[in-house]
């Protein structure tokens, strides 16, 4: 659980990164499909995914990245109750487990790109107040796994 700072400066860098939800949800999904492509093999049904250009322009990608960093802006305003967290996290964990079957190693990539975009975006001081919540994050829904 979090610390009444912790969960303070955890929003304050949220929130900066969640100004611009969707460029940056797309930027994030974009470096998770070209350093590590076999993650578009989820995404088939995607279209334009050839290269960065393309995904930019994708009205699916856009979306998908806006969707992605909605779900983790509710949790973000729930880190102070985990009851409320886990009710977020756990249906969604179920979801990508069995209906859409992603290998849980792509939690901890996905988390680490947006760990990455905060230090390049805004410095290291909001990567490491954040660091908490995507080890939460990747820790729960790999353990829905087991
Ligand atoms: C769908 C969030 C990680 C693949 C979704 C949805 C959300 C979401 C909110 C929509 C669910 C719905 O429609 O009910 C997240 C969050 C993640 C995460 C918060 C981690 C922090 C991943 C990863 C992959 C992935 C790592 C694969 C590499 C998918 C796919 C869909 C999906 C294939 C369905 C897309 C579609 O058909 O529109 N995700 N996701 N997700 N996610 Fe994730």
């Amino acid at each position: 659980s979090f610390s009444e700072a912790e969960v303070q400066s955890a929003r304050g860098a949220w929130e900066k990164i969640y100004v611009d939800a969707e460029d940056n949800g797309t930027a994030v999904l974009i470096r998770m499909f070209t350093e590590h492509p076999d993650t578009k093999s989820y995404f088939t049904h995607f279209k334009g995914m050839d290269n960065a250009e393309e995904m930019k322009q994708s009205d699916q990608v856009r979306g998908h990245g806006k969707r992605v960093f909605t779900a983790i802006n509710d949790m973000v305003q729930h880190l102070d109750n985990t009851e409320a967290f886990l009710g977020i996290l756990n249906p969604l964990g179920q979801k990508h487990a069995t209906q859409l079957k992603i290998d849980p190693k792509n939690f901890r990539i996905i988390c680490d790109i947006i760990l990455q975009l905060m230090e390049e975006k805004f410095g290291g001081d909001c990567k490491a107040s954040f660091e908490k919540v995507t080890n939460e994050i990747c820790t729960h829904l790999t353990n829905i796994y087991k």
